[in-house]
């Protein structure tokens, strides 16, 4: 099986590489050369996929491919020089989109596939329009299209998030013992994927005729509350017991709304989705990696990498926490309590 692979050398599709050359497929990336390598000697082709002309004039020129897997389309733009790229070029084109498509309305958890989008962010937004436009590509018989939408995906090479977004001081905060903001009561729920895993999924669909004209969600098994979360993380990397401060995510968007604007994306919802309609298909998709090993090997990486930045060089939290605190503790005398 010959693959393509636009990226390769990122968080997921270093997965998929890792997956493919165990399925013994014959694999190229095409990226920038800028990301580092952790995937070995892969065959590559070199270019920036937004210099439309180039890119196009690359592919016509290296041939056909039995699959395409797309992982750095996020504009409408970009899915229109794909299709122009790979119609009558490859057997199947995966693209990789994102839960945030579904937006943050859904009453329902796991969300299924079938659920409407609604995006709530322009990320969400165009990744929707990404969609469509290869569906319409699919039905037209351009192309033979898969949709995965991938939910929290992490792993070495990328970060570990927390709650309130990808403060790059979580890491640092938790090892230091300083308190850590849980929005809501800590009792919304998160699923997170390891990206080794998530690879298995594409994988493994790559090629598969009863995946063409498909959409998947590609999530963890594990559904924990994002206190559990913040607690597992500490204790997976060896740092004291958090102290978690729960705010309301309201008072968070007011004191800042651009920082904390994936509250209003994601966290402060549940993000709970459902990989069952995968597994029917694809039962080769089974999430193995524990998650207090995949994080101390993503904190490894970032510690190698020197991607951990000092708690303090960010002074907000605490001065949240202690603006809140104080207000907390004045409110509760005023009214008098015990
Ligand atoms: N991680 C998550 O939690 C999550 C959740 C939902 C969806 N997703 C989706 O996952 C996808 C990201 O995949 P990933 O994790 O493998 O990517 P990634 O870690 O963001 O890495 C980006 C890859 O694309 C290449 N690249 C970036 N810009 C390029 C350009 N202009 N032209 C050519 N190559 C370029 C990079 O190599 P060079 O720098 O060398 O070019 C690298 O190989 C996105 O579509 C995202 O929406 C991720």
């Amino acid at each position: 099986m010959k693959v393509l692979l636009i990226g390769g050398t990122g968080l997921i599709s270093t997965g998929i590489v890792h997956a493919l050359h165990a399925r013994g497929a014959a694999l190229t990336v095409y990226n920038r050369g800028l990301t580092e390598r952790r995937i070995g000697a892969v065959a590559q082709l070199t270019g920036d996929r937004n210099d439309f002309a180039a890119f196009e004039r690359t592919i016509a020129a290296a041939g056909t491919w039995d699959v395409v897997i797309d992982m750095i389309c996020f504009r409408p733009d970009q899915a229109e020089s794909a299709v122009r790229a790979f119609a009558g070029r490859c057997g199947h084109f995966i693209f990789c989109s994102t839960v945030c498509t579904y937006g943050n309305t859904q009453t329902v958890v796991p969300t299924l596939e079938t659920t409407p989008l609604a995006p709530h962010s322009a990320y969400g937004r165009d990744k929707a329009a990404c969609e469509e436009r290869f569906r319409r590509a699919h039905a037209e018989r351009q192309l033979a299209v898969t949709i995965f939408r991938p939910s929290h995906t992490y792993g070495p090479g990328g970060n570990v998030i927390n709650n309130v977004g990808w403060e790059p001081t979580f890491v640092d905060r938790l090892r230091q013992g300083r308190p850590i903001i849980v929005s809501g009561d800590g009792h919304g729920l998160w699923q997170s994927a390891y990206a080794e895993d998530v690879g298995l999924g594409f994988a493994h669909a790559a090629g598969r005729t009863r995946c063409f004209g498909e959409t998947y969600n590609i999530v963890g098994d594990e559904v924990v509350t994002w206190d559990d979360y913040t607690r597992r993380t500490a204790a997976a990397i060896g740092a004291p017991p958090p102290r978690i401060v729960h705010l309301p995510s309201d008072f968070l968007l007011a004191v800042d709304r651009p920082r904390y604007a994936a509250l209003e994306e994601i966290f402060r919802f549940h993000g709970v989705y459902s990989s069952a309609k995968l597994k029917r298909d694809v039962p080769e998709y089974r999430p193995a990696m524990p998650y207090e090993e995949g994080v101390r090997r993503t904190v490894a990486w970032m510690d190698q990498h020197q991607k951990i930045v000092s708690a303090d060089r960010d002074p907000m939290e605490d001065r949240l926490v202690a603006a809140w605190e104080k207000f907390a503790g004045e409110t509760v005398r005023a009214f008098g309590a015990q």
